[in-house]
C-alpha cells in the first residue's frame, strides 16, 4: 500500500479532473425514475493509475445528487443490479417508517434483480445523503452512497451551492480496493479506515472561484469509519447548518469535526487574492492535507458579502418538560481495549472468543445483536431522552432514525440538533427529542464496521 500521502500530493497538484467511467443503466419503461445500484468503475486516483472497479448509483460515483424543494414528494424506483441484497437509506430525512430503508425493521431485503419503490415527502430543508443499508461495512466503501439536497423556500444568497461527499478509500498499490471488508482487526477497532480521500469520488478534487465568491459547501463525511478534522484556508465563513438542521446562530468555520455520516454546511467567502488558492483541508496531527481545492482567478466584487442571516428553523417539534421525561440508559461496551468480558447473543451469554467468532466484537446494553424487543417504546408525541454511555475506549459516531435529537449538556443548555453525534471513549452524552414519528427506529454507531459489530438497538414510538 504505498499510495502515501506524498502521491496523494504529488496528485493533487496536477489538478486533472478525474473522469468517470462507469456505463449508464437502461432507462424504466415507467415514468419513475430510477435509482440502480450496479457494479462500474471511477478514476478515483489521477496520473497512470486505472479506474478502479467501484459499485454506484446510476453510472455514477458518487450517485446522482438529488435536489428538490423543502416540502416535495421524492419518488425513485431503486433497482438493485447488485450481486448482493440491499436497500436505501435516506440519512438524516425525517421520513415515513416505511420508507426509511432498514432491512427486516422497515422493509424486505431487495434481492438482486428486485426493486423496491421510494415514496416520501422531505419536511426539513438541509444537506442529506442516501446509502445502502444492508452490508453497509462492504456496499457503502465500494462506493454507493449519493447526496439529497433539500434547498430551503428562500435559500440563503450565495453565488455557488457545492456539495462535497468526502470519502477515505483503502486502496492497494493498483489502485483496486483492498476488499479486507470483514476484517475483524477493523471491526474491534476504530473501523475500516482507508489511505485515499476523495472529494466527489475524486483524489484532486480542483475547480476556480473568484474573489470575493460567496460559496455554500455542504459538507458530507460518507467514509465507513474516518473522522474528518478539517479547516479551511482563504476561505472564511460561518457553520450555518449542523446534519441538515440550521444553528440558531452562524458559527465561525474554524477547525471542524466531521464524524461518520455527519453533514457541515459552510457558507464562506474566497479571501485568498487573484492567483491564490484556497482549500478545505484534512487535519491530520499538525500537517494540512487539502482535499478541494479552489484557484482564485480574478474577483466577483470589490468587497465582501455581509455576514449571512440564520437559515430558517426546520419545522422540528421543540423538546417537551425535561423534568418528566423518561430516561432510558444506553451503556456501549467491547471493542478492543475494552473491559467487555461476553455478551448475549441468539439468547445466550458468549465469551469474547465465541462473540469474535460471530463478527460480533461490541455490545449495547449487554447484547451483542439487535434486541427483538426495543431499547424504549414512546407514546407519540412524547419527549425522550436516552443517556448514551461510551465504556469503550473508541469514539462513536450515534445515529437515530426517523428524528433530530438535541445533546443536553451538564450545564443544562441543549446543544444544536442533530441526527448523528460523536460520543468520545468514556463520554456519558444524554440526548433528548421528542417521538413523533411513528414507526421502528434504528439507533447505532455510524462506524459501519461497529454497527455490524454489535453496536445496534431500535426504538418504537406507537401510533
Ligand atoms: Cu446513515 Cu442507519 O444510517
Ligand atoms: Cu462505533
Amino acid at each position: 500500500m504505498d499510495i502515501s500521502r506524498r502521491d496523494f500530493i504529488g496528485g493533487i497538484a496536477s489538478l486533472s479532473v478525474a473522469g468517470i467511467g462507469i456505463g449508464i443503466g437502461t432507462a424504466s419503461a415507467s415514468s419513475v425514475e430510477v435509482l440502480r445500484a450496479a457494479t462500474g468503475a471511477a478514476r478515483l486516483v489521477p496520473g497512470d493509475y486505472p479506474a478502479t472497479p467501484i459499485w454506484g448509483y446510476n453510472g455514477k460515483m458518487p450517485g446522482p445528487v438529488i435536489r428538490l424543494r423543502q416540502g416535495e414528494r421524492l419518488v425513485r424506483r431503486f433497482v438493485n443490479d447488485l450481486p448482493q441484497p440491499s436497500t436505501i437509506h435516506w440519512h438524516g430525512i425525517r421520513i415515513a417508517n416505511a420508507m426509511d430503508g432498514v432491512p427486516e425493521l422497515t422493509q424486505p431485503l431487495v434481492p438482486p434483480n428486485g426493486t423496491f419503490e421510494y415514496d416520501f415527502h422531505v419536511p426539513d430543508a438541509g444537506t442529506y445523503w442516501y446509502h445502502p443499508h444492508n452490508r453497509t461495512w462492504e456496499q457503502l466503501a465500494r462506493g454507493l452512497y449519493g447526496a439529497l439536497v433539500v434547498e430551503e423556500k428562500e435559500p440563503p444568497v450565495v453565488d455557488r451551492d457545492e456539495v462535497l461527499l468526502i470519502d477515505d478509500w483503502r486502496l492497494g498499490n493498483d489502485a483496486k480496493l483492498e476488499e479486507s471488508f470483514g476484517a475483524m482487526m477493523d471491526w474491534s477497532h476504530g473501523g475500516r479506515l482507508g489511505n485515499w480521500i476523495t472529494v466527489n469520488g475524486q483524489g484532486d478534487f480542483g475547480q476556480t472561484a473568484q474573489r470575493h465568491e460567496r460559496l455554500r459547501l455542504r459538507l458530507v463525511n460518507v467514509a465507513n469509519a474516518r473522522i474528518f478534522p478539517l479547516s479551511l484556508t482563504g476561505l472564511e465563513g460561518w457553520i450555518v447548518a449542523l446534519d441538515g438542521q440550521p444553528v440558531s446562530q452562524p458559527l465561525p468555520a474554524g477547525r471542524m469535526i466531521l464524524a461518520p455520516a455527519q453533514r457541515i454546511d459552510v457558507i464562506a467567502d474566497v479571501v485568498a487574492p487573484s492567483g491564490g488558492e484556497t482549500a478545505l483541508h484534512f487535519v491530520d496531527g499538525d500537517d494540512l492535507l487539502p482535499i478541494a481545492r479552489f484557484k482564485v482567478d480574478g474577483a466577483i466584487r470589490e468587497k465582501r458579502l455581509p455576514a449571512p442571516k440564520p437559515l430558517p428553523a426546520n419545522p422540528v417539534p421543540a423538546l417537551g418538560d425535561l423534568g418528566k421525561a423518561r430516561k432510558t440508559v444506553l451503556r456501549m461496551e467491547g471493542g478492543a481495549m475494552g473491559g467487555m468480558r461476553g455478551a448475549m447473543m441468539g439468547g445466550r451469554m458468549m465469551g469474547m472468543r465465541g462473540l469474535v467468532g460471530q463478527g460480533r466484537v461490541w455490545a449495547f446494553n449487554g447484547l451483542a445483536e439487535m434486541p427483538e424487543k426495543p431499547l424504549l417504546s414512546a407514546a407519540l408525541g412524547e419527549t425522550v431522552r436516552i443517556e448514551m454511555i461510551n465504556d469503550t475506549a473508541w469514539p462513536h459516531a450515534m445515529h437515530l432514525h426517523g428524528f433530530h435529537f438535541r445533546k443536553l449538556e451538564k450545564d443544562g443548555s441543549q446543544g444544536p440538533l442533530r441526527d448523528t453525534l460523536l460520543v468520545d471513549s468514556e463520554e456519558t452524552a444524554e440526548i433528548a427529542f421528542v417521538a413523533d414519528n411513528p414507526g421502528k427506529w434504528l439507533l447505532h454507531c455510524h462506524m459501519v464496521e461497529h454497527t455490524a459489530g454489535g453496536m445496534a438497538t431500535w426504538i418504537q414510538v406507537m401510533a
